[in-house]
C-alpha cells in the first residue's frame, strides 16, 4: 500500500497533522483500536494561550521555563507559546467549542505553575470536545482515510534493505511502516512519502496511571528500534490528583483546574499540609505537588490524601465539574459536601523522540508529534496544559515542513513484506498479561516520584530478564497486539531507566534520593 503521508495515531497531534497535510496529498490514518481512544480523548483541564491581559507571551513563557526547571529549549518555548493563539483558532475553525463567560469572552482556567488564567476550557471534557471536533472534520476530509485497529509494529528503514543500520548510521531514513491489521492478523507493508508517529504517550508502563490502555509507548519504542534518538525519558510526570477508587484501572483524573478554582489538597486528619512545601500551595508545580504528597502518605502510611473544594458554592461546582460530579458522585462521594480521595499517578512522558522545531526526528522522514516526542518544550516537568497546544503546534509545524518538501521524496522500492510465519502458543500467550504486571510494578515499585541509584539498578535487572523471555517469545510467534505492546512497554521502560541512571542530579520529574536538592 502506498500513501503520501502515513499518520501513525489519532489523537489531537495525529489528527490535526492529517487535516493540514490533507491539502497536499493523500493521508493515511492507522490506529490501534477505536479511533477516539487517546490521552486526547480523556484531558480534562483545558488548553493554554495567551488570551487577554494582564496575561502575555512573557509570563506563559516564564512560567513554562520555571516549571522546566531548567531543561526547556528556550527556541521550543518561544514557537508553542507564540503560535498557540493561532493554533486555537484552528481548532475553533474545526468545530471545537470552548466555554465562554456571559459577557462572550473565553473562561479561562488556571493550573499548577501559571501564574495567570490562560487555560481555554470545555467544561471539565476538554480533550473530548477537541476529539470530538477533529475526529468529524477528517471524516468529512476526501483526501484522509482511516484505518482503525491497525497497529503499526515497525518502522521500515534501510535495515529492511538488508543494511547494517547502527545509532552511528547517518542519513538513516524512513520509508514507511509494517502494520497489523488486529482484525485479519495480517501484517501490510505501508509506503509513504513521510511517516508521522503521533502514538501518544507511555503511563501503561506503571500500575498506576490515568493514562487508557492503548497508552503503551509503541511509538517511542518503534522509533527507538529504528535508531533514532530519544532523550528526557526519566521525566515522567505524575499528576497530583487521581480519584482514589482501588481497583479502578485507569486512575480517573481530579483536574487541577479544581486546584485552580480553590480546592485544597488536606490530609487524611483534615490538616492542610502544601504550605510546608511551596509558596503556591496547592498550586505549586506539579512535581512538588506530587512528591508532597506522596512524602506525606508514606510518612503516615496512608494510600491517600484528600481534595476539599466544599467551601465552593455547590452550583458553581457542579457547573465547572460537571464530569467529575458524576462520576465521584457514583462511588459515593458528592464532591459539594465531601472531600474527595486522591493520590498521585503516572500521567505523562515530558521525553520523547528527540525532534526539531519542525517534529524532525533524527531519521529522515520521519516526523514525531506529541506526547511521542521531546521537542524540549516541558524539560524536566511539563507546565499543565501545554501539551494540547503543543500537538497542535507541531502538527502545524510539520504539515508545512513535509508540504514544502512533497516533490523531492518518492516512494521506496525493493521492500519485502513480512515473512515470518510463526505460530501462537496459547499458553505462552496467557503470560503475557503476567508479564505486563511485571512491568507496571517494576515501574511503580522501584522508578516511580522518588528513586533511588539501588532502585534503579535493580529495576534494570529485574527488567533485563523480562526482556529476555519477551524477546524469545516475540521471535518465535506470530506477533498480536497485546504481544508488541509488552515489548514496546519494555523498551520504554529501559529508556526511562536507562536516562534516570546516566543523570546524576534530582531535576524536575527526576527525584534521585542520591542527588538530593
Ligand atoms: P494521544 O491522544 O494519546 O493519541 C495517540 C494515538 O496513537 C491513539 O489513537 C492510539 O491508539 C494510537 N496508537 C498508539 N500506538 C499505536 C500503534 N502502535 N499503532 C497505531 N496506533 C497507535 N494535556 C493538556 O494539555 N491539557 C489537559 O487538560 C490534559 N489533561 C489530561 C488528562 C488525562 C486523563 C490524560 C491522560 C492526559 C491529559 N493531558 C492533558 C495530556 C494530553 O492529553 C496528551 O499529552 C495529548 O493528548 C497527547 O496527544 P497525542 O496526539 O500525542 O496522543
Ligand atoms: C488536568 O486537568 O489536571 C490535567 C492537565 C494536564 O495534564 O495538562
Amino acid at each position: 500500500m502506498k500513501t503520501d503521508f502515513l499518520v501513525i495515531g489519532s489523537g489531537a497531534a495525529g489528527l490535526s497533522f492529517a487535516l493540514k497535510a490533507a491539502e497536499k496529498g493523500h493521508v493515511t490514518i492507522v490506529t490501534k483500536g477505536e479511533m477516539v481512544e487517546c490521552n486526547t480523548n480523556y484531558a480534562q483541564g483545558g488548553i493554554c494561550s495567551v488570551t487577554y491581559e494582564p496575561d502575555t507571551f512573557e509570563k506563559h513563557i516564564t512560567d513554562t521555563l520555571v516549571c522546566g526547571a531548567g531543561k526547556c529549549d528556550v527556541k521550543a518555548v518561544e514557537l508553542v507559546v507564540r503560535r498557540a493563539p493561532e493554533l486555537i483558532q484552528d481548532l475553533i475553525a474545526w468545530g471545537t467549542r470552548f466555554n465562554k463567560t456571559p459577557d462572550g469572552r473565553f473562561e479561562l482556567n488556571r493550573e499548577g505553575g501559571h501564574t495567570e488564567h490562560r487555560i481555554l476550557h470545555y467544561e471539565d471534557l476538554t480533550g473530548a470536545e477537541i476529539e470530538r471536533a477533529l475526529i468529524q472534520s477528517v471524516k468529512q476530509h476526501p483526501n484522509i482515510t482511516v484505518l482503525e485497529h491497525h497497529f503499526a509494529v515497525d518502522l521500515l528503514t534501510q535495515h529492511h534493505l538488508g543494511e547494517f543500520v547502527t545509532r552511528h548510521t547517518r542519513n538513516i531514513t524512513c520509508f514507511g511502516a509494517y502494520v497489523l491489521n488486529e482484525k485479519t492478523g495480517e501484517i501490510q507493508t505501508m509506503l509513504s512519502r513521510f511517516t508521522i508517529v503521533a502514538t501518544g504517550g507511555c503511563g501503561q508502563i506503571y500500575s498506576s496511571t490515568s493514562n487508557p490502555h492503548v497508552a503503551t509507548g509503541d511509538g517511542i519504542a518503534m522509533c527507538h528500534r529504528a535508531k533514532a534518538i530519544t532523550e528526557n525519558m526519566e521525566f515522567i510526570q505524575f499528576h497530583p490528583t487521581t480519584l482514589y477508587n482501588p481497583g479502578e484501572t485507569p486512575n480517573f483524573l481530579i483536574t487541577e483546574a479544581m486546584r485552580g478554582f480553590g480546592a485544597i489538597l488536606r490530609l487524611q486528619n483534615g490538616e492542610e499540609f502544601m504550605d510546608k512545601y511551596h509558596p503556591m500551595k496547592s498550586l505549586a508545580p506539579r512535581d512538588i505537588t506530587a512528591r508532597a504528597i506522596y512524602r506525606e502518605m508514606t510518612r503516615r502510611g496512608e494510600d491517600y490524601v484528600y481534595l476539599d473544594v466544599t467551601h465552593k458554592p455547590a452550583e458553581a461546582i457542579r457547573d465547572h465539574f460537571p464530569n467529575i460530579y458524576e462520576k465521584c458522585l457514583s462511588i459515593g462521594v458528592d464532591i459539594t459536601k465531601d472531600w474527595i480521595p486522591v493520590t498521585p499517578a503516572a500521567h505523562y512522558s515530558c521525553g520523547g523522540v528527540k525532534v526539531d522545531l519542525n517534529g524532525q526526528s533524527s531519521i529522515k522522514r520521519l516526523y514525531v508529534l506529541g506526547e511521542a516526542s521531546c521537542t524540549g518544550l516541558h524539560g524536566a516537568n511539563r507546565l499543565a496544559s501545554n501539551s494540547l497546544i503543543e500537538a497542535v503546534v507541531y502538527g502545524d509545524q510539520a504539515a508545512k515542513h513535509t508540504m514544502e518538501r512533497f516533490e523531492k521524496v518518492g516512494f521506496q522500492e525493493g521492500i519485502p513484506d513480512w515473512d515470518f510465519e510463526g505460530t501462537q502458543h496459547t499458553e505462552e500467550m496467557l503470560m503475557l498479561i503476567q508479564s505486563k504486571r511485571e512491568v507496571q510494578s517494576i515501574m511503580s515499585n522501584y522508578v516511580g516520584i522518588v528513586r533511588s541509584n539501588l532502585s534503579l539498578k535493580r529495576a534494570m535487572h529485574r527488567l533485563s530478564i523480562l526482556f529476555e523471555e519477551t524477546e524469545e517469545l516475540y521471535n518465535k510467534t506470530k506477533p498480536v497486539r497485546e504481544l508488541c505492546e509488552l515489548r514496546n512497554m519494555i523498551a520504554v521502560a529501559y529508556l526511562v531507566i536507562k536516562q534516570g541512571r546516566e543523570l546524576q542530579e534530582s531535576v524536575g520529574c527526576h527525584y534521585n534520593t542520591d542527588y538530593k536538592r
